[in-house]
């Protein structure tokens, strides 16, 4: 029996589900996050259904919100849990022009995609570090690789999640820590990102690569401890396009992908 314990957030649904299957799967103890607990509590079901006496603990909980990872991290830790891995899944977009979108859903996105991922590595990392054991895996974007008109704000925050992670990356090695963190970077992935993003009709939406194809690769390069997983094709090839192309470039690629409606 795996002794372990990781903590995935966005884990109802989607990506966030398919790597809290691989954790469940490698009989690690999950603590699924997320706001919605109907949701939380169908994704356990199905966990249970598909691998029995899986451990699991629901944790609902709104990352918009600032106060929520100082709360989470208590509540972890009143329950007595120490985390092996983390996960930091939760995210979404929103598509159109900057001017026209919603300012409090962009700042609940940046808060979500981006400072709440920074407080729970914080809060987590550090013990990890006294521990000299731990995992964490950074769920980015091929978004993360360059700017995208009518993502603009989207973008943006995987962009910083991708700085972020290869800052610290370079800080663990330093520290000559055994604490490793890997940076997942999917292509467009059927899920209700899109849905949710107001991104249905766009090109980047038309050819979606599967969900559990995209966690199983991401769980793989986190049990690895390597940097980056950069899952299909179209994800290297975006990945290598931004070391040899111009931003300027780079984001009409991008706004064909986005503006476009697919036909
Ligand atoms: N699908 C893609 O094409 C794609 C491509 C590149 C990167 N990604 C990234 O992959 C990650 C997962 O997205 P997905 O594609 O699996 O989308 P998804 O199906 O919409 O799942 C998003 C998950 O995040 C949770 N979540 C959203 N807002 C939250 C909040 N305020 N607090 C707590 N949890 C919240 C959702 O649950 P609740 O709604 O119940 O809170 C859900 O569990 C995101 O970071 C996304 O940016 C996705």
């Amino acid at each position: 029996m795996n002794d372990q314990t990781a903590l995935i957030t966005g884990a109802s649904r989607g990506i966030g589900f398919e790597l809290a299957r691989c954790f469940a799967r490698d009989d690690f103890r999950v603590v699924l996050v997320a706001r919605h607990l109907d949701e939380l509590q169908e994704a356990a079901r199905l966990l249970h259904q598909e691998f029995g006496g899986v451990d699991i603990v629901l944790l609902p909980c709104d990352l918009s919100r600032p106060e929520t990872p100082e709360q989470l991290y208590a509540e972890v830790d009143r329950r007595g849990l120490l985390i092996d891995a983390l996960v930091n899944d939760a995210g979404f977009g929103e598509t159109g022009y900057f001017t026209d979108t919603d300012m409090q859903t962009e700042l609940n996105m940046i808060q979500v995609n981006a400072t709440s991922l920074v407080h729970l590595t914080k809060l987590f990392l550090r013990d990890m570090l006294e521990r000299n054991t731990g995992q964490i895996l950074q769920v980015g974007s091929v978004a993360s690789f360059s700017p995208s008109p009518c993502q603009a704000v989207y973008a943006a925050t995987k962009a910083f999640v991708l700085s972020f992670t290869e800052a610290v990356q370079h800080e663990l090695r330093q520290q000559k820590s055994a604490v490793t963190m890997t940076i997942l970077c999917p292509p467009p992935t059927d899920t209700q990102f899109f849905q949710v993003a107001h991104a249905e009709n766009t090109r980047a939406a038309s050819h979606p690569a599967s969900a559990r194809a995209v966690a199983q690769e991401g769980y793989d390069a986190l049990m690895d401890g390597a940097a980056r997983s950069l899952p299909t094709l179209g994800a290297k090839v975006n990945f290598f396009s931004s070391l040899v192309l111009p931003d300027s470039v780079l984001a009409t690629l991008m706004n064909t992908q986005l503006h476009a409606v697919a036909k």
